[in-house]
């Protein structure tokens, strides 16, 4: 006879939180005041408030559609031409590095998933040191991955400074094989950015430790300049046997919702690293087969031509200015906000409590993360004035500091 105990089903799941990012693209656009501010996700916005295709992208694009004779499957590895047509940017004098693999993925989110599920096949027992705060989506993409998180201190919002002596014995407390991630540059979702000198002490740290750095770049060019982006990165690349990498391009080619991104390791040796890219693209071929082609296509035929390339970097350098530019504005504006002159890339975080996000959405139509923290860029040329005025009110309104 049939069993007729209850069975959980699809039916009896327990709610869900959405992810609180994408939750705040929807509740913006569903709001219909004309003088809203979005200030919640991180795209990059021009002095109109728009996001543009970049030209040499538009014009890779165009190409593309004309030049392309297939659509047959590449295989997991995705376009290789594009992984290797990126080394230089990213690894710079390591790009020759034979112990250093890469593979194409759909955006820097493929390339963590890799990177997380790549650790604990290797190492069950590794845990994952991550910095408070980091990007929210770190935490469930290492969880889902099956590993263990421990949080190590980075960021005073009050003060508007790295924890620097904090994270230092924090991570001293890791174990050989922890893996410790940090942001490559324009930290997310903070704008504070580890100085040269500080990177130089992590990096001595992790490696004396025997500590596996991951670092998420997401954002190269778009703080102090391509190589400076990547000055830490290529620091432990020097002083490491084994460096996880992932990379974006959604950003720095403005190409967000075709999810372009690499993800590469570096192994002791070069048929280690052959053996764990094995690895990686069964892990790739379990999640999505294969990466999207059109974005990376772009990427790679910019990167292949020199006039395209030419013009892609004038437009990463015109991007970068515009974020120097707005950072220098809404630090001018208040002695409160001085800090968002000092850091880098789209983010900064306001010292603002959840109460105060919420007056500023339902007082002023401003849309930050319930976190405080804004997308530098989010605003047009003419709403800068009333976004500064908003914080500045709410700031000053003693009904708002609950
Ligand atoms: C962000 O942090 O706003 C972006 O990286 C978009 C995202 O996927 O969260």
């Amino acid at each position: 006879m049939l069993s007729t105990t209850a069975v959980p089903g699809i039916s009896d799941l327990p709610p869900m939180q959405s992810d609180s990012l994408l939750a705040l693209i929807a509740l913006a656009d569903a709001d219909p005041r004309p003088e809203k501010i979005d200030v919640g996700v991180g795209v990059y916005r021009d002095g109109q408030g728009r996001t543009p295709i970049l030209r040499a992208v538009k014009e890779a694009e165009r190409r593309l559609w004309e030049q392309q004779e297939t659509k047959s499957y590449l295989g997991s590895v995705g376009d290789k031409r594009f992984a290797e047509l990126l080394r230089p940017i990213l690894l710079g004098d390591h790009a020759g590095d034979e112990r250093i693999a890469g593979v194409q993925t759909p955006g820097g989110c493929g390339a963590l998933f890799l990177g997380f599920k790549l650790v604990r096949s290797a190492n069950p027992d590794a845990r994952l040191f991550v910095g408070t705060p980091t990007w929210p989506n770190h935490v469930p993409l290492a969880r889902g991955a099956g590993l263990e998180l421990v949080e190590y201190p980075y960021y005073d919002r009050e003060a508007g400074e790295i924890r620097f002596d904090e994270m230092l014995a924090s991570l001293g407390e890791a174990r050989r094989g922890d893996v410790v991630l940090l942001h490559g540059c324009c930290h997310n979702p903070t704008g504070a950015d580890l100085t040269d000198a500080q990177w130089d002490e992590v990096t001595r740290l992790v490696a004396e430790r025997g500590l596996l750095p991951f670092i998420d770049i997401a954002y190269q060019g778009l703080g102090r300049g391509l190589d400076e982006d990547a000055r830490g990165l290529r620091g432990m690349l020097a002083a490491c046997d084994e460096v996880l990498i992932a990379q974006s391009c959604d950003k720095n080619f403005g190409v967000y919702r075709d999810r372009v991104g690499a993800f590469y390791l570096k192994a002791k040796r070069r048929e280690a690293s052959a053996t764990a890219m094995a690895h990686v693209l069964q892990l790739a071929r379990e999640a999505w087969s294969m990466p999207p082609d059109h974005g990376a296509a772009a990427v790679r035929i910019v990167l292949e031509d020199e006039g395209l390339r030419a013009d892609w970097l004038a437009e990463l350098d015109s991007m970068r200015e515009r974020i120097a530019r707005v950072r220098e504005q809404l630090a001018a504006a208040d002695e409160r906000l001085a800090f968002i002159a000092d850091q880098y890339g789209m983010f900064s975080m306001l010292p603002l409590s959840r109460d105060q996000v919420l007056h500023l959405r339902e007082r002023h139509a401003v849309y930050m993360a319930d976190s405080g923290r804004i997308n530098v860029l989010g605003m047009a040329d003419e709403a800068v004035d009333r976004f500064v005025a908003a914080v500045v009110e709410t700031l000053n309104d003693p009904a708002t500091h609950g």
